[in-house]
């Protein structure tokens, strides 16, 4: 166990827990932020996405030890009120189906728009190919990420 001081959604926070757990785990078990969701746990569903100084990781890869010192975002974090653009976007379009991987889609998607705000259907697909979703709300995803590029 080792303690380590780190900065969730603007707010220090600091546990004590093993070098190599998770971020994944640290934000769900030790910090309630239960938005961020378990799918694989071996880094190829993306239900796991946040936000690591503004770049989309996955946080079931991602230790502890090395978020220490960055900014990390969660969905919990992307926005005040869910007044995101993507967020937003995505209430537009109706995305979500069951809703277990979306957090994961808005984290990546929004991660995409902040990096390159008028992707096109490339830079989408390459952006979001590691977010899989089992019900199928593909096509909705991608007319969310124009309305919110727009
Ligand atoms: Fe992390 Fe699937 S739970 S990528």
């Amino acid at each position: 166990m080792a303690l380590f001081n780190l900065t969730i959604n603007g707010k220090s926070q600091q546990v004590d827990v093993d070098p190599n757990t998770p971020m994944l785990w640290v934000l769900r078990d030790h910090l309630d932020l239960v938005g961020t969701k378990f799918g694989c746990g071996i880094a190829q569903c993306g239900a796991c996405t946040i936000h690591l100084d503004g770049n989309a990781v996955r946080s079931c890869q991602l230790p502890v030890s090395a978020a220490e010192g960055a900014q990390v975002t969660t969905i919990e974090g992307l926005s005040e009120n869910g007044d995101h653009p993507v967020q937003k976007a995505w209430m537009e379009h109706d995305v979500p189906q069951c809703g277990y991987c979306q957090a994961g889609q808005i984290m990546s998607a929004a991660a995409l728009l902040a990096q390159n705000p008028t992707p096109s259907d490339t830079d989408i697909d390459n952006a979001m190919n590691g977010n899989i979703c089992r019900c199928g709300t593909y096509t909705r995803i991608i007319a969310a990420i124009k309305t919110a590029s727009q």
